[in-house]
């Protein structure tokens, strides 16, 4: 098997967009959200992407992957940017595929932004929804198309869309996407494609077996790792507390009041028990949300967009929820029950923390529990020593009457935690120092000749 020996044009790296090379109508839309300093990531990957190469990019979540992607692919298809009525003339080229409905929107809404000032087209497609208004967009043609595979396949074999001019195909959450679930409907959409294109795996983590199987979607790929594989958020301080199962809710509630935290996600295992937990806040008076893959589509959004907009205080999501997803400057995750897959305990505390900004990521450990957090603790290669819950807090700071540990004071409507401020998107850059250092673009291993 062939290694690329390469050099890479990342190794003189770009500090600023404007040396990344990118047109003005880009630049202009960056300037405008507050972008001022490329991302780690970003300096590496942009430049490989322009240079037509395939990756897999590892960065840690909240570190501007989706920039990382969409700004490179934006500039390739400058050229083709065009202001004809024609759908001929704006046929899908880039493609990006994402494992929810919620990322994929986020996603669109990202590409939206930064191609604010370019004619080129796009739109997003996923299931839960009517088909007719996505099939209309489709028809009028779009250069980039977002996309969970599912609703793809269904648009794809109905003739709603052409992908056969597709140049760029991104895996957003790659590992995610070549996992067993997504495989078949993966493959099924690259029958679609052709097989000259420029192919992009993004993700904070990656394992060994996820890379062997990318090989073969891969054209003489190049592996981009910003820190070391599979690290959690620099910026998330990560406390366990164990808790039996039967006092996790207090303890919850707990953490949360002690510690006046204005905004929290939390995240069980099961739909069954996401229901539970929500029901049972709602309850005692907090306002909770529920997310999970059997609401209907209308109140999963619902849900998490009352959550962005600091509507709700609480919530309560199954995995659904932990990956991509980009709520600004939420202060607090808390794993309720730990997830099965180590690899979801990165990308779930990896929902606060972002764009350098601190977190808290709080995980109750059930003594059942035991297993699934030393497995946690082997991936991440970092101890997570357990801690006694916080104190409840004293008389004076309880707003509400407490009768029992469960309900101790609501939280103060003001964020305690630095950074915490709820329902507003941030304007200001990521503070680089706060990201990990600049590493070189290695060689991967080439994908074997088709
Ligand atoms: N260069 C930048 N300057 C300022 N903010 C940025 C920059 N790049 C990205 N951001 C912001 O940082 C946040 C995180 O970006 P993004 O969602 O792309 O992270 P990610 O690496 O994809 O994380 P995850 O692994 O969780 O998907 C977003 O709010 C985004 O707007
Ligand atoms: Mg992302």
């Amino acid at each position: 098997m062939e290694v690329s020996k390469e050099t890479s044009p990342a190794l003189e790296v770009a500090t600023s967009f404007d040396e990344l090379g990118l047109a003005a109508p880009i630049l202009a839309a960056l300037n405008e959200m507050g972008y001022k300093t490329p991302t780690p990531i970003q300096q590496q990957a942009i430049p490989l992407v322009l240079a037509g190469r395939d990756l897999m990019a590892q960065a840690q979540t909240g570190t501007g992957k989706t920039a990382a992607f969409a700004l490179p692919l934006l500039q390739k298809m400058v050229p083709h940017a065009n202001a004809s009525a024609s759908p001929a003339r704006h046929p899908v080229r880039a493609l990006v595929l994402t494992p929810t409905r919620e990322l994929a929107i986020q996603v669109h809404e990202s590409v939206v932004a930064y191609n604010k000032h370019l004619p080129l087209r796009s739109t997003v497609v996923f299931g839960g929804v009517d088909m007719k208004a996505q099939i209309a967009d489709l028809r009028n043609g779009v250069e980039i198309l977002v996309a969970t595979p599912g609703r793809l396949l269904d648009h794809a074999n109905s003739r709603s869309v052409l992908l056969s001019q597709v140049q760029f195909l991104v895996l957003d959450e790659a590992d995610r996407m070549l996992d067993m679930g997504f495989l078949p409907d993966l493959k099924r959409i690259l029958d679609f494609l052709p097989t000259q294109r420029q192919t992009l795996l993004f993700s904070a983590t990656f394992d060994d077996n996820i890379v062997g199987l990318a090989r073969s979607f891969l054209q003489n790929p190049l592996k981009v790792e910003v820190a070391r594989r599979n690290t959690s958020a620099e910026n998330v301080e990560q406390l366990v507390h164990k808790v039996k199962e039967e006092d996790k809710l207090d303890a919850l509630v707990r953490v949360v009041n002690s510690r006046g935290i204005p905004q929290v996600l939390v995240f069980t295992r099961t739909k069954v028990c996401a229901d539970k937990v929500g029901h049972r806040l709602q309850k005692r008076g907090i306002q909770a949300a529920i997310i999970h893959g059997d609401k209907a589509q209308v109140e999963r959004l619902a849900a998490l967009e009352g959550f962005k907009q600091g509507k709700v205080q609480y919530l309560v999501a199954t995995d659904i929820a932990a990956r991509g997803i980009d709520i600004v400057e939420l202060p607090c995750v808390v794993n309720y029950e730990l997830p099965y897959a180590p690899e979801d305990y990165v990308h779930r505390i990896g929902r606060t923390g972002r764009a350098g900004a601190s977190g808290l990521a709080v995980s109750l450990v059930a003594p059942d529990e035991e297993r699934l957090l030393a497995g946690i603790e082997r991936f991440i290669k970092r101890d997570l020593n357990a801690s006694p819950l916080p104190e409840i807090a004293r008389p004076q700071q309880v707003h509400a009457q407490a009768s029992s540990a469960e309900a101790v004071p609501a939280a103060p409507a003001a964020a305690q935690i630095p950074g915490a401020r709820v329902g507003r998107r941030r304007a200001e850059p990521v503070c680089a120092l706060l990201l990990p250092p600049v590493q070189r673009a290695e060689p991967a291993p080439s994908a074997p000749q088709a």
